[in-house]
């Protein structure tokens, strides 16, 4: 099988001594976002400010992200991380007794059900469903607990532990036939599913840039659909939540009438200008060729599992999984630390190590992986 993408390899440095498999966790640091880091540091020493270059990366990064989700600039605002997302967008609802319920998934990363779990005192209640590691019918188990007493459906676009997808069009039908909000966590697959917030019906979509979109923390997008926009005002802002920010009239709360309005204080500038490299580099390879090079990693690392007796937990079906292959194993801190001395970056949660690629990744790293995960299992 040909790498695809061969020639990219160059830009990521380390794999030439490890192969680094974690991009559930941290992605490996490319050519184009140590540049971008470096001219930040450079500009501040040398200029001592550069609030106008700074802005330009923050709106670079917000059109960036814009063209990976098929929407706007304007739809996007930037925020510190996924849960601060979630909680900006959740203090623009009430939750009154009739519709109080946000129906999450126990598969969903904790952050946000704690989210969710922290609107209790102002009305709201929590329904999980409970996950199954593995399947493939996620958006049904999910549409099945909502009602017309659902305030949010909370989705998990690629879960954190099994990679398993959730379908973007089915779960926003559920919510929206209930009259409910769909939100998505879409860190785990941003990068390497594609998504179409318009064609896929998405009110309101939330991503960092530290996993497969290639940057480093500090810095979340945040989509809000222009309906969606229109209906809510924040309770959580700042000044760069505002029609002029540089206005600045204490007496004045005014907002803009897209998703702009959610953003909140002065923009994480160096992660925005980590993530517009980072951003312009996946655009310029297209996420659907990512997916298909993964689900081709995917069925390279399942068929390695299987023939070593290692268990998979996520799910068969290439079409319901995200680029995380996850092994079942015990101790599997201590795993993920022996293997990084052997050269394979993975990551641990819970009960299982995940295996995941990126694109720069090749079939001999994840087949190594899965072989050294063996050896380290079966002594
Ligand atoms: C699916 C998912 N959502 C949210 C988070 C946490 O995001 P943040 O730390 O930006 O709030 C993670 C972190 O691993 C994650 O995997």
């Amino acid at each position: 099988m040909s790498h695809p993408f061969a020639e990219y390899r160059r830009l990521f440095p380390i794999l030439q001594q490890a192969a680094q498999l974690s991009s559930c966790s941290q992605s490996a640091m490319s050519l184009p976002v140590r540049d971008a880091i470096t001219q930040y540091l450079d500009g501040w020493e040398k200029r001592g400010m550069d609030w106008g270059g700074w802005m330009e990366g923050v709106a670079g990064a917000r059109a960036e992200f814009a063209r990976l989700i098929g929407a706007s600039l304007d739809d996007i605002a930037v925020l510190g991380s996924v849960s601060d997302a979630a909680s900006s967008v959740v203090s623009s609802l009430s939750f009154p007794a009739e519709r109080r319920y946000v129906v999450a998934s126990t598969l969903d990363f904790p952050s946000l059900c704690h989210v969710w779990l922290a609107q209790e005192p102002r009305g709201a209640k929590v329904r999980f469903v409970e996950g199954r590691p593995g399947v493939d019918d996620a958006a049904a188990r999910l549409s099945a607990a909502v009602a017309d007493d659902t305030a949010v459906v909370a989705v998990s676009h690629a879960s954190f532990y099994d990679g398993q997808l959730t379908d973007l069009a089915a779960s926003a039908q559920a919510a929206h036939e209930h009259g409910a909000l769909q939100f998505v966590d879409a860190y785990q697959s941003a990068g390497s599913v594609p998504i179409d917030v318009v064609a896929q019906g998405v009110d309101v979509l939330a991503a960092g840039a530290q996993k497969y979109l290639l940057g480093i923390p500090g810095i979340a997008f945040l989509y809000v659909s222009p309906a969606r926009a229109a209906q809510l005002q924040p309770a959580v802002t700042g000044w760069f939540g505002r029609v002029e920010p540089f206005a600045f009239d204490p007496r004045k709360l005014d907002f803009p009438a897209t998703g702009a309005k959610f953003n909140t204080g002065t923009p994480p500038m160096l992660p925005a200008a980590a993530a517009h490299a980072a951003l312009r580099l996946l655009n310029e390879i297209g996420v659907e060729a990512i997916q298909g090079w993964l689900r081709q990693l995917s069925a390279v690392a399942m068929a390695e599992a299987d023939a070593l007796g290692l268990e998979v937990v996520s799910p068969r079906n290439l079409d319901a999984k995200g680029g995380n292959t996850a092994i079942r194993v015990a101790g599997a801190s201590a795993v993920e630390q022996a293997m990084a001395q052997r050269g394979y970056i993975v990551s641990a949660r819970n009960d299982v190590i995940r295996i995941a690629p990126h694109f720069y990744n090749t079939v001999d790293e994840v087949a190594g992986a899965v072989r050294t995960l063996a050896e380290l299992v079966n002594g």
